[in-house]
């Protein structure tokens, strides 16, 4: 059985992930607007990474039998002047989440639940290959700098992203 304190941090995971989506798919709606389909699909299957990251919470949390408890998901912000800053926030909204995960880690060793413990292990891999995919965006932006062509050609190049790949 999950001990009180380890229930409410996955339950407080499972609405950051969702809140994850949210913003994934709000920066989705900002890439559609800056006319950059290609990064626009990249955030839509992020939205969809998000949202298997939340069902693994929340089938977890089920399985142990613990009860699911659905929080409210803040508004997320929407107006990125342009792809640099989208792609910065969601690197920087990336570490967040893995300082998350690192001290859910914690959380479980410290109510001796190896378990949990165990659970988290994936997605302490999954946020080293995250934070990765994202970095590669800020530093690929980075070398094109102000190059519309460069940006044609990464937006294209995005554009294949399926679910499951970073790119
Ligand atoms: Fe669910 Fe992108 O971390």
């Amino acid at each position: 059985m999950l001990s009180p304190k380890m229930l409410q941090a996955l339950n407080d995971q499972l609405q950051a992930e969702y809140f994850s989506s949210y913003l994934y798919l709000a920066m989705a709606a900002r890439c559609a607007d800056l006319n950059l389909p290609g990064f626009a699909h990249w955030f839509r299957v992020q939205v969809q990474e998000e949202n298997q990251h939340a069902l693994k919470f929340f089938d977890y949390i089920l399985l142990r039998r613990g009860t699911v408890e659905l929080k409210g998901i803040e508004k997320p912000k929407g107006d990125w002047p342009d792809a640099p800053t989208v792609v910065e926030d969601a690197l920087k909204h990336e570490q967040y989440i893995t300082q998350r995960i690192h001290n859910l880690v914690k959380l479980a060793r410290e109510e001796n639940d190896p378990a949990t413990e165990a659970f988290l292990q994936w997605f302490v891999t999954e946020q080293v290959e995250e934070e990765a995919s994202v970095d590669g965006l800020v530093q690929q932006l980075k070398i094109l700098g102000d190059s519309p062509s460069g940006l044609f050609i990464m937006d294209r190049e995005l554009a294949k992203r399926q679910v499951g790949g970073a790119e």
